[in-house]
């Protein structure tokens, strides 16, 4: 199967991708995170080609992702204050929502799991893409993110098709995501809610929305586990974590500029080729850029990447995440 690339801003190809989302195929689309890997979230057959186009264990759960709350609410049993909350706060955006499923999602999507995580994505041509969808009389778009599993997301249609060419049927290319990570997770079926991966949304934000309404979140990143039962990946000794948004080139991260240095003169002498990855002083930028100058430093093939981490604030906190998660040992 070759892949098709289609135009996102162009009418006539958007109603092409919905109808071969229809027909069952799979395609990926842009969110304003990452791009995805979409299939209709109402097709199992459809749903079963995603886990197997993207090498991903099939008990994996995938984010659905639906045009509106009306939506997420429908294919929720309990969505509670908290859910709505973080909906009216942060949707459209880069926040996903784990609630309990309803019996109209199926069980491949969410890995067999009774919960499923919802999110509606802000992204111009994906919302065109949705409605369209909807009104065909899917449910959302199942859609993890279009790299092969454990690899670097994309966030450009050239990267998905680096990573996937004539595994998926097509991509609709809607330029460069703008925020360059994925979403925030938060588990809404606990009390209170709890921050299982931090994505597009900053922590900091979700706590002061839930504090105006006496409601309080906890945080635990990196248990969003490989099997999608949390607290799995805590009980797991660092450096057997399985390495996950990661180049091929091994990466070292470090805290200041001063021990990144020294770490690289130090490979250098030892006659390794270094590149340092750029990390620019906004973090909005280092997270926008951040998957795409892994790419490129990859595609140098030297032996090693150094990295420096953001601090821990707003946003530096997803960018640190994926930053540990790639250098991680394999
Ligand atoms: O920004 C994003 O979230 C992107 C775009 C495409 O929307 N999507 C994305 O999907 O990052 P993915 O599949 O790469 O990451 C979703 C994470 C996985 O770690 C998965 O295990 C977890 O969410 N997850 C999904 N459903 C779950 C569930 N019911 N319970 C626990 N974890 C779940
Ligand atoms: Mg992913």
């Amino acid at each position: 199967m070759s892949t098709l690339i289609l135009d996102g801003s162009n009418d006539a190809d958007v109603a092409e991708a919905v109808g071969l989302l229809a027909a069952g195929r799979i395609v990926a689309v842009p969110t304003e995170t990452v791009y995805g890997l979409a299939a209709d979230a109402s097709n199992d057959d459809a749903v079963r080609r995603v886990f197997e186009a993207k090498g991903r264990p099939t008990n994996h759960p995938l984010i659905v992702h639906v045009a509106d709350v009306e939506r997420a609410r429908k294919l929720s049993t309990d969505w509670t204050s908290a859910a709505e909350i973080l909906a009216q706060s942060f949707w459209p955006g880069p926040l996903s929502i784990l609630t309990r499923r309803s019996s109209g999602v199926s069980g491949v999507v969410t890995g067999g799991l009774d919960t499923v995580v919802l999110r509606v994505p802000d992204h111009p041509v994906m919302r065109r893409l949705l409605a369209l969808v909807h009104d065909q009389g899917s449910i959302g778009l199942a859609a993890p993110s279009a790299n092969r599993f454990g690899a670097v997301s994309p966030t450009t249609a050239s990267h998905v098709v680096a990573d996937l060419n004539g595994r998926i049927d097509a991509v609709l290319d809607g330029g460069p995501c703008s925020v360059g990570v994925e979403s925030t997770i938060v588990d809404c079926t606990s009390e209170p809610a709890v921050i299982l991966r931090p994505g597009g949304v900053a922590v900091e934000d979700i706590a002061a929305v839930f504090s105006e309404h006496g409601l309080s979140v906890e945080f635990s990143p990196g248990v969003v586990a490989e099997n999608g039962n949390r607290g799995i990946e805590q009980a797991i000794a660092p450096g057997m974590l399985r390495s996950h948004y990661a180049p091929n080139t091994r990466l070292q991260v470090f805290e200041t500029p001063s021990a990144l240095t020294e770490a690289r003169h130090a490979a250098q002498s030892r006659g390794l080729r270094v590149v340092e990855l750029p990390h620019p002083e906004s973090v909005y930028e280092y997270s926008r850029d951040l998957y795409a100058s892994l790419r490129a430093c990859d595609d140098l093939g030297a032996d090693l990447i150094v990295g420096l981490l953001p601090r821990a604030v707003g946003l530096g906190a997803a960018v640190r995440d994926r930053l540990l998660k790639a250098a991680a040992e394999r």
